[in-house]
């Protein structure tokens, strides 16, 4: 093949993936695009504990069942995302207020839903964006009813159980920057580690902005990812600027995709790369950030935009 997950693998690395999820693939050309360039499928939401466990112990597995039957059927490796998130989780869960009660239902939430797809699933976000930006732990029914981050010793030993096969993820955003939350972050998957917590892989989700000043230096980020000895996974990736952006923003663009694709193939340790879709008009960018768009790899119109070719010279570098 010639799309972006042959030319990865042809150079030693595991995959190139998207989000995706019925919404998406649904659509033919969406469809089309992800058979040709993808080896990896993530679930955009429909893993999530809101779409999946909406009330206690009634699961609902529609569409998480549909993407997994779509990546089956063409041959895609999943990455499973996501358990223990403080977002897009149900009242339920957040009311609960005693560790006896939390401990059950993390556990019920992930052996039920890991021994449905076992087998079928590369990795797994066992737990995601834990931290603060400023480096301290995140406020959550978890952390807020365990006092410690021992629910992730929790988390982590219902995934090991439920699929051994399954690689168990850390995953946050802003781990970009030299800074507090990544150095932390670090320190924490050791500690974890050096406790017996099996986390296999750390995920950087990578929104990023064209132009920022810490893109030249991406690699660096992943080196110190590499130092927890877990595989590094570049997870939710898109590069977002003016939804009409200049022709400087586009070209700062290009930079910056090649650059990110670069430091992963210099960092032995760096798996794959998920983008965190196909066009432009599917991204959550412009929802969440006014005026912002044009992160992704196709456009509106689902044309390959420069970005691509960019992500290909990444790959290349
Ligand atoms: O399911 C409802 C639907 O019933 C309703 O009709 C519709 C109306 O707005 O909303 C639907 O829910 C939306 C959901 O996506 C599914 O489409 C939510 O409003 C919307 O907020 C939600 O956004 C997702 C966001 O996570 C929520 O936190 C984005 O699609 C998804 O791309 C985004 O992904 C996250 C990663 O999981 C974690 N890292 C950050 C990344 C970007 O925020």
């Amino acid at each position: 093949g010639t799309g972006l997950n042959a030319l990865i693998q042809a150079k030693g690395k595991k995959y190139v993936g998207f989000c995706a999820d019925s919404g998406t693939f649904g659509n033919a050309q969406t469809a089309a695009i992800l058979k040709a360039e993808a080896g990896q499928l993530t679930p955009e939401n429909s893993m999530k504990w809101d779409a999946t466990e909406p009330s206690q112990n009634s699961f609902n597995f529609g569409n998480a069942d549909a993407l997994v039957n779509f990546a089956q059927t063409n041959g895609k490796i999943l990455r499973g995302h996501t358990f223990v998130w403080y977002s897009q989780l149900p009242s339920w869960v957040s009311a609960i207020n005693n560790k006896a009660t939390l401990t059950s239902v993390i556990q019920n939430h992930i052996t039920t839903i890991m021994t449905r797809y076992k087998g079928k699933i590369y990795a797994w976000d066992v737990a995601n964006e834990v931290f603060n930006d400023d480096g301290t732990m995140r406020s959550s029914v978890f952390s807020n009813v365990f006092g410690d981050w021992t629910f992730l010793d929790v988390a982590f030993a219902a995934a090991r159980a439920a699929d051994p096969a399954a690689k168990l993820c850390l995953n946050d955003y802003n781990l970009d920057y030299s800074g507090a939350k990544l150095t932390n972050f670090v320190a924490l998957v050791k500690t974890l580690k050096a406790r017996g917590v099996p986390v296999d892989c750390v995920g950087t989700q990578s929104h990023l902005i064209v132009g920022n000043g810490a893109i030249p230096s991406y690699k660096s980020t992943l080196d110190s990812l590499a130092t927890t000895g877990a595989e590094v996974q570049i997870t939710e990736l898109d590069i977002r600027t003016n939804s009409s952006p200049s022709s400087s923003q586009i070209s700062q663009q290009q930079t910056d995709y090649t650059n990110v694709v670069c430091g992963c193939m210099k960092q032995a340790a760096c798996a794959g790369i998920t983008v965190w879709g196909v066009s432009d008009s599917q991204s959550w960018i412009p929802s969440v950030f006014s005026g912002m768009g044009y992160a992704l790899l196709w456009d509106a119109n689902f044309n390959k935009k420069a970005a691509y070719t960019a992500f290909v010279n990444g790959i290349n570098c």
